[in-house]
C-alpha cells in the first residue's frame, strides 16, 4: 500500500525504554528492506530490553545512546542526527519520554534529538492501560499534538502485565504505514482545529481611470499556500485575496477584492468571527486622489497624478486586536529584523514575517522563499530557503504555538 514511500528516506527510530522495544527490531528491520536509511537512538532504559548490537546489525548503521559520547568525527551529534532525519518515529514510547518531551526536557540523546530537528515526528506510545489512561500523560499527548506532533493509538490486547486492555504497541506494518503517510506528506495535524484565520494575499489595484491602475508586485503564492497550510491544520479559512492567477485552495471561503480600502472593509467586517489575521496581501499604501471616469487622453505634456494613502489595515486591525493573533508581513531591502520589530511595536502585531526582498531568487514572484520570523518578545527564527509551501506551514505551526502560549 505504501508503495516505494520509505524508500532512500531516512528515518531516525528512537526506541525507549518499554518491553514492546523487542518489536522495534522487526520495524527497523523492514524498514531498511523497504529501502529506508535507518539510524536507531536508544534510551538507556531501551538498552536494558534490548542490546544496541540488535538494532546496529538490523539497521546497517551504528546505534547511538549517549548524548556525550566522543564523536567519531567532528560534528555534534543530536545536530547531525536530528538535521538528516526526514521523520523520527518513537516506538516504544514510554510515558516518562512523552512527559519530558512536552515539558521541553532533553535530558538524553534521544530528547534532544527530537528537539532539535525539524521532521515531523510520529510518537507510538505502549504502555499499561491505566499509564496510557492517566490524566497527565494525556494532557502532555494533547500538548504535543497541538504543536505539530503526530501520535498512534496503541492496541487492544494482552498487555505484558497480564490483563487485556489499551496500550500495546501496534505492530510494525502499521506503523510503516503511517510512516509512510507522513512521508508522502498527508498528514492532518490538527493543531489549528476549531480556530477561524483569516488570511490576505495578492496585491490590490488602485485604479486611475477605466483602464489604468497602481499596483505592487505579488503573485499571491506565498498568500494563497498559508491559506493552504491553515486549512491543512484544520482551521477554517477565510481568503481575502486581490487578483491574482491563483486557483483558491478548496475548503476555504474566498472574498475577491480590487482596491485596499475594498480589503480594509472586507477584513474588518469579518474581523470579529476571526481567531487570527495573517496579511501577506501587498497592500498599495497609496491610491490616486482622484478617478477619473473616463480615459484620460495621452497629451504632450507631463502628467502628475496626485496620490493619498490608503487606510492601513493591519495598523486598525492593532488597535481593536483584543486576543486575536496578528500577523504582518515584511518586504525590506535592509535592515530586515530592525525594520520588522518596528513594525511590529507600531502595529501591535504578535509575529512578523521578514523577508529580504533585493535577493533575486526568492519573494515576489518566486516558488520558494526564505524569512525570518520575529516575535514579540524579541525573539527571531530563520527558516532557511524553502517552497513557499513548507516555509507557510512552519508559520502555522508558530501561529498554533502563539495559540497555545495563551491557553498555557
Ligand atoms: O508598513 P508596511 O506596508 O511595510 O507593512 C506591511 C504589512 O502591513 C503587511 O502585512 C501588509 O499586508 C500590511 N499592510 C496593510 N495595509 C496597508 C499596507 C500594508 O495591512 N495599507
Amino acid at each position: 500500500m505504501e508503495g516505494d514511500a520509505l524508500k532512500g528516506k531516512s528515518i531516525l527510530v528512537g526506541v525507549t525504554g518499554g518491553i514492546a522495544a523487542y518489536k522495534s527490531c522487526e520495524l527497523v528491520s523492514r524498514m531498511r528492506q523497504r529501502g529506508a536509511e535507518v539510524r536507531v537512538v536508544m534510551t538507556e532504559a531501551a538498552c536494558r530490553f534490548v542490546a544496541p548490537l540488535t538494532f546496529r546489525v538490523l539497521s546497517g548503521n551504528p546505534v547511538s545512546c549517549d548524548l556525550f559520547a566522543d564523536p567519531g568525527q567532528w560534528d555534534v551529534a543530536h545536530v547531525s542526527l536530528a538535521d538528516a532525519a526526514q521523520l523520527v518515529v518513537i516506538a516504544p514510547a514510554t510515558a516518562n519520554c512523552v512527559g519530558k518531551l512536552a515539558s521541553g526536557i532533553a535530558d538524553d540523546l534521544l530528547t534532544t534529538v527530537v528537539m532539535a530537528t525539524r521532521a515531523p515526528v510520529l510518537i507510538v506510545p505502549a504502555m499499561n492501560e491505566a499509564m496510557y489512561n492517566n490524566p497527565v500523560f494525556q494532557a502532555n499527548k494533547k500538548r504535543l499534538e497541538s504543536l505539530g506532533y503526530h501520535f498512534m493509538d496503541p492496541a487492544v490486547g494482552r498487555l505484558a502485565c497480564g490483563k487485556i486492555g489499551t496500550g500495546r504497541m501496534p505492530e510494525p506494518e502499521d506503523i510503516i504505514s503511517e510512516v509512510a503517510r507522513l512521508l508522502s506528506g498527508q498528514e492532518t495535524p490538527s493543531m489549528l482545529a476549531g480556530r477561524t484565520l483569516l488570511v490576505t494575499a495578492g496585491p490590490t489595484r488602485e485604479p486611475i481611470d477605466p483602464v489604468r491602475f497602481i499596483t505592487n508586485r505579488s503573485s499571491g503564492k506565498m498568500g494563497y499556500a498559508l491559506a493552504e497550510a491553515a486549512l491543512e491544520s484544520g482551521a477554517r479559512v477565510i481568503l481575502v485575496t486581490g487578483p491574482t492567477c491563483l486557483e483558491a485552495p478548496p475548503g476555504c471561503e474566498v472574498v475577491r477584492v480590487e482596491r485596499a480600502r475594498d480589503m480594509h472593509a472586507a477584513v474588518t467586517q469579518r474581523f470579529n468571527s476571526c481567531d487570527c489575521v495573517v496579511m501577506a496581501a501587498a497592500v498599495a499604501d497609496y491610491e490616486p486622489a482622484q478617478f477619473s471616469p473616463s480615459k484620460i487622453k495621452k497629451g504632450s505634456h507631463e502628467l502628475s497624478l496626485r496620490l493619498t494613502r490608503t487606510p492601513d489595515i493591519l495598523e486598525s486591525l492593532g488597535k481593536v486586536k483584543g486576543n486575536r493573533i496578528l500577523v504582518g508581513f515584511a518586504a525590506e531591502t535592509g535592515d530586515v529584523v530592525a525594520n520588522a520589530m518596528q513594525k511590529l511595536k507600531d502595529k501591535n502585531l504578535d509575529l512578523v514575517v521578514a523577508n529580504d526582498v533585493a535577493r533575486q531568487d526568492t519573494g515576489f514572484e518566486s516558488d520558494d522563499n526564505e524569512v525570518i520570523m520575529v516575535f514579540r518578545d524579541g525573539r527571531e527564527i530563520a527558516v532557511p530557503k524553502a517552497p513557499k509551501k513548507e516555509i507557510a506551514r512552519r508559520i502555522m505551526l508558530e501561529i498554533a504555538r502563539l495559540f497555545w502560549g495563551r491557553e498555557g
